[in-house]
Parts: C-alpha cells; sequence; structure tokens
C-alpha cells in the first residue's frame, strides 16, 4: 500500500526540517552497494527515535536488528557521554557494513554490535538494564524480543517495536502470516501486561504505509 503523496510529503519535510545529511546518505549508499535490502526507517523516522529516547534521558540502548546501522545512528547519537549502545545483528553482510558504518560516523566507540541471531545473544545480556528499546529484526521472533526487552528494562524504559501494521493485514484476526500473527500477539500482550502501557502509531510516508509499537514499562521486573 503506498501513495506518491506520501513520499512527496515526506520529501518536503525532509527539505523543510533539514533532515537529510551526507553521513547518512552514505550510510544508505554503502548498504545499496553491498546488496543490502532497502528497508532502514527513514531519516524523519530515525530522528524521531533519536528525540524518543534523548527525551527519556536514555544513557543506554538495545536494538535488535542492525542492517547497515543507519536507525542505529540516530539512537546512539541520543546518547550522553558515557552512553552505551548494543546492538544485534544476524547477517555477518549487514554487520559489516554497519560497523563501517559506526566508524564513519565517529561513534564506533559507543556502540557494541553483538553478531548472531538475537534469541541466541539476548541471553548473554542478563544483568544490563536498557532504557530504550527498538525492535526491528525478523518479524516472527518479536513477541519473543519483546519479553526479553521488557526483562532488560527498568521502569520508566520504552519499548518501540517497527513494522507492526503490516500493510493493514494487522486487522485481520483470521490471518495465517507469522509476522502478522506475531505482531497482533505483542500487541495483545502489551495490553494484558498491567506491568506495560502501550500504544501504537499508524505511519505514512516514504516507505508507504506502516507503524509504531510503543511501549512503557512501567513496574520493574
Ligand atoms: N533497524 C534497521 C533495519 C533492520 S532490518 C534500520 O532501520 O536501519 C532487519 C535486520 O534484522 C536485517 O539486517 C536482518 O539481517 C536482521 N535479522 C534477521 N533475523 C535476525 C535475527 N534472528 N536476529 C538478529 N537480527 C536478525
Ligand atoms: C522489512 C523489515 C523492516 O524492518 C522494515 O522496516 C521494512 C520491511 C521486511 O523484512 O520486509
Ligand atoms: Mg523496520
Amino acid at each position: 500500500m503506498s501513495d506518491p503523496v506520501w513520499s512527496d510529503v515526506d520529501s518536503f519535510f525532509e527539505q523543510a526540517l533539514h533532515a537529510r545529511e551526507p553521513l547518512l546518505d552514505d550510510v544508505l549508499a554503502r548498504s545499496d552497494a553491498a546488496g543490502l535490502p532497502s528497508i532502514s526507517v527513514t531519516s524523519l523516522q530515525g530522528r524521531f527515535l533519536q528525540m524518543l529516547a534523548a527525551s527519556l534521558g536514555a544513557r543506554s540502548i538495545l536494538e535488535v536488528g542492525t542492517l547497515g546501522g543507519f536507525s542505529t545512528i540516530y539512537l546512539a547519537r541520543a546518547l550522553p557521554s558515557g552512553g552505551r549502545l548494543v546492538t544485534i545483528e544476524a547477517e555477518p553482510r549487514h554487520a559489516a557494513v554497519a560497523r563501517e558504518s559506526f566508524a564513519r560516523a565517529g561513534l564506533a566507540g559507543r556502540i557494541e554490535l553483538l553478531e548472531g541471531k538475537g534469541l541466541d545473544v539476548l541471553p548473554r545480556l542478563v544483568g544490563a538494564r536498557f532504557d530504550f528499546t527498538f525492535i526491528d529484526a525478523d518479524k516472527p521472533n518479536t513477541p519473543a524480543y519483546f519479553d526479553w526487552a521488557v526483562r532488560l528494562s527498568r521502569p520508566g524504559s520504552l519499548i518501540v517495536v517497527d513494522n507492526v501494521v503490516r500493510d493493514g493485514e494487522l486487522a485481520d484476526g483470521a490471518s495465517t502470516d507469522a509476522s502478522v500473527r506475531a505482531m497482533r500477539a505483542v500487541c495483545e500482550r502489551v495490553g494484558r501486561d498491567s506491568g506495560v502501557m502501550g500504544t501504537a502509531l499508524q505511519t505514512v510516508g516514504l516507505k508507504g504505509y506502516d507503524g509504531f509499537l510503543i511501549a512503557r514499562v512501567v513496574a520493574g521486573v
């Protein structure tokens, strides 16, 4: 689902708000050249994530699904000095592009890229606490990543899940698509858990029609 006017309006916002920058265009160009899929968040969405994390005063950030490091750079920019970001990526080819991105952005010192499948790597983080988590990897495992994110959160932490709308198929309770079922399950889990408060925002723009689930951990676990 897409409409040219959504892209036109996003392009206007990018220009008016000076939301594009050579460093991040270079990340996308190197990702394309290396054959990575063009599925990163948009510049405007990246800023949204950065502003959320910065408003929260996040000192520790977790990301599942690095790709070429585009979203990671925005998130890492939200950190104060001494802050840390851990990002997890299963594909070594993607991780290699991302490492170069972090070095070019001057952020390699505050980003730790852990290579491996999310569900193999997350148990290694037990004991750590993250103020902000961005979940953006293989969609069927999203509910499991969300459970880990809650376990690794503290009261007040935010968890943002990308790509929940599935072109609107989210509304179809009879869908047999594994990603749709996962996104429905994670939304319903947030609703059920009194320790987490959730909302969701549908989005349109350069990436078409999609949306974010945003959850705040309100009780300790
Ligand atoms: N957050 C990025 C986009 C991530 S795309 C951005 O907005 O810029 C999803 C990424 O998740 C891909 O790079 C893919 O290789 C990775 N991925 C897929 N399965 C995974 C898994 N099981 N564990 C960790 N990462 C995985
Ligand atoms: C896909 C994954 C993403 O993280 C995204 O933002 C868009 C699309 C995908 O797997 O198709
Ligand atoms: Mg995504």
